[in-house]
């Protein structure tokens, strides 16, 4: 082949292959830039509130959801579980929650709005760890939440014990019952 016809042929590959590569680029740019594209309907997504299906939840359990990021447990209490709620008050550093975080109709002793079923943010008051769900009852422990970071300890309905070094009771979010398989969660509901 002679070499002119040589070099046309290889200046039209070189400029094939630029355009190929450059098309693959403006495709790499233009995806985050759509994701950027939108923030505040991302942002109003983050905070929304969230539906939580406990229709299958079986007692004793735990179900963990998202919302704002943030892990929300729903545990479902057995008598044994509830009844410890009782038995440690004298244990506990905000035994009625004053100077801890949840709505009103929740400022009770299970601190929800059915006894059956807990609602709680799960972060640790004290550095914000998840602490770990521990439903068995021992002589050690009455059962509820550990926090290994650093030891916090709560029971059955996020209550803080004294002696670890979390400061308050665990939050309860706000929240209510769509239907008795259905919550929502991060929003109250109408009173
Ligand atoms: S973060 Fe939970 S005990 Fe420190």
């Amino acid at each position: 082949m002679p070499s002119e016809v040589a070099d046309s042929n290889r200046r039209r590959f070189l400029t094939a292959a630029t355009v190929v590569v450059g098309a693959v680029g403006s495709v790499a740019v233009a995806v985050p830039f759509l994701k950027s594209w939108n923030p505040s309907a991302r942002a109003r997504s983050a905070g929304a509130p969230v539906k939580a299906d406990i229709s299958k939840l079986e007692m004793g359990r735990q179900i963990i959801f998202k919302w704002q990021g943030k892990p929300v447990w729903v545990v479902r209490r057995d008598q044994e579980a509830l009844a410890t709620l009782s038995s440690v008050v004298d244990k506990l550093r905000d035994v009625d929650s004053e100077e801890s975080i949840q709505p009103d109709y929740t400022k009770n002793k299970h601190r929800s709005i059915k006894q059956e079923y807990l609602v709680m943010v799960g972060i640790c008051t004290h550095l914000g760890c998840s602490p770990s769900y521990r439903p068995e009852i021992t002589a050690d422990f009455m059962g509820g939440f550990f926090c290994p970071c650093h030891g916090s300890k709560f029971d059955f309905a996020g209550r803080v014990y004294t002696g670890v070094p979390a400061p308050t009771n665990l939050t309860v979010p706000p929240h209510y019952y769509i239907n008795d398989g259905l919550i929502l969660i991060g929003e109250d509901g109408v009173a």
